[in-house]
C-alpha cells in the first residue's frame, strides 16, 4: 500500500481540532445557521464570541473539510462560510456526527478503561444519543430498498428485530396494504421514537411496537402470532454480536429456525474491514470508524466475508437463498435472505 493514500501527523493533528470544532457548530446550532450563509459578524453578536477567533475556526473548517464554503465578501466584516449543500440534510452529516461523537465517542476519552475490555468500553457508549439520532432521521427513503425487496416477496406480515427508531416498519406500512408488523427492540427510547413514527403512518396498518430482548422471543410472541409472521428482519443487529462467542449467532438464527420453521429471515448488515484489508484505506474509511467504535463497544468487528456467514447459517441448519451485496460511502454492505 502506497504510504501516500494514508494520514501523516499534520493529517492526524488537523483531524483532532477539525472534528472538535465541528462537534461544536453542530452542538452549538451555529453549524444550521451556517447553511443560509450569515456573516461570521452576525453569528459573533448573537453568540458573544469574539469576531476574529470565530472567523479563525470557520476558515480552519473551511480549509481542512469540504463541510463549509467561504462566500466572496467586500471586507472582513462581511465575510460569511456557508454550510455546502449536500451537508445540509440530518443523515448526510449530522447524523454520522451524533452517532460516532456522540454515541460511541465517549469510550475514547477514557481509553486507559476502555482498553480493558470490550465491556469497559461499553459503559461509556450513550445509546439514547443513537436513539435520538436515528429517531431524527425522515422515514425518507432510508429504507427504500428493503421496502421494496419485501414489497417482492408478497408478504404483509413482519417481524423486525432490533427495529430501532421504526423507520423500515413505517416504510412498510405505507407501502403494503394490509400490512401487520412486529417490532421488538432492547433500547426503550427506540422503541418511543418508533412508536410516535408509527402514529404518523397509515391507519390500515397494524404495527406493534415491543420494548424487549430477541433473546426471550418464545416468551414475547404467542405461538398464534408466530404462526402469523411471514418474514423476519434484522438490519444493522447481528453485527452486535461480534463481540461475544460465535455460537451466540448459531443459537439465536437455530431458535429463530425453531420458531419460524420455513419463513424467510433477512440479514441486513455489513462485512467489517478493519484488520482485513490492507490497499485503500481511505476507500473504506467509514468501515474502519464503524469496526474501531463495534469493537470499543463491545460489539466485535464483524466478519469480512461471505464464508464466515455461509458457517453460521449451515450451522444453524439454515440456508442462504440469495445473497445481494454492494458498496456505499465506503461501506461494504450485505443483504442476506436465509430459509430458516
Ligand atoms: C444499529 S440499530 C439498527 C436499527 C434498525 N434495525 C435499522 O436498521 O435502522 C440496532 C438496534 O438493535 C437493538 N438491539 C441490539 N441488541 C438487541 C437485543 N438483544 N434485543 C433487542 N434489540 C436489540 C438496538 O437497541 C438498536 O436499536
Amino acid at each position: 500500500m502506497s504510504r501516500a493514500n494514508k494520514w501523516g501527523p499534520y493529517d492526524v493533528v488537523a483531524a483532532f481540532f477539525v472534528s472538535k470544532s465541528i462537534r461544536f457548530l453542530q452542538q452549538s446550532s451555529i453549524l444550521r445557521k451556517l447553511a443560509a450563509g450569515p456573516t461570521v459578524h452576525e453569528i459573533a453578536s448573537e453568540y458573544g464570541y469574539d469576531e476574529t477567533l470565530l472567523s479563525v475556526l470557520l476558515e480552519f473548517v473551511h480549509q481542512t473539510s469540504d463541510i463549509l464554503i467561504r462566500l466572496p465578501s467586500r471586507d472582513t466584516r462581511s465575510r460569511r462560510f456557508k454550510l455546502r449543500a449536500q451537508y445540509s440534510q440530518y443523515v448526510s452529516l449530522e447524523f454520522l456526527l451524533d452517532k460516532f461523537l456522540g454515541a460511541y465517542g465517549k469510550p475514547f476519552d477514557y481509553l486507559d478503561l476502555s482498553l480493558r475490555s470490550g465491556r469497559s468500553g461499553r459503559r461509556f457508549t450513550e445509546p439514547d444519543v443513537l436513539a435520538a439520532a436515528l429517531g431524527r432521521v425522515g422515514n425518507n427513503r432510508y429504507k427504500r430498498h428493503i421496502t421494496s425487496l419485501i414489497r417482492s416477496l408478497r408478504v404483509n406480515r413482519v417481524l423486525d428485530l432490533g427495529c430501532g427508531a421504526g423507520h423500515l416498519l413505517a416504510d412498510l406500512s405505507t407501502a403494503i396494504p394490509r400490512f401487520e408488523g412486529w417490532g421488538i427492540d432492547s433500547n426503550a427510547r427506540m422503541c418511543r421514537f418508533a412508536t410516535e413514527r408509527l402514529k404518523r403512518c397509515s391507519a390500515t396498518a397494524y404495527v406493534r411496537i415491543l420494548h424487549a430482548n430477541i433473546f426471550s422471543l418464545k416468551r414475547l410472541l404467542t405461538s398464534e402470532v408466530r404462526r402469523r409472521i411471514e418474514v423476519i428482519y434484522a438490519g444493522s443487529l447481528l453485527n452486535s454480536l461480534f463481540g461475544g462467542p460465535r455460537q451466540t449467532m448459531v443459537t439465536l438464527i437455530a431458535e429463530l429456525k425453531r420458531l419460524f420453521p420455513n419463513r424467510l429471515l433477512i440479514v441486513d448488515d455489513y462485512y467489517g474491514k478493519l484488520g482485513f484489508v490492507q490497499k485503500n484505506p481511505n476507500r473504506y474509511l467509514h468501515s474502519l470508524v464503524h469496526d474501531l467504535v463495534q469493537a470499543f463497544s463491545g460489539q466485535g468487528v464483524p466478519a469480512p466475508s461471505l464464508q464466515f456467514w455461509r458457517s453460521i447459517y449451515r450451522d444453524s441448519r439454515c440456508q442462504l437463498v440469495h445473497c445481494y451485496e454492494g458498496e456505499t460511502d465506503g461501506l461494504n454492505w450485505f443483504v442476506h435472505l436465509v430459509q430458516l
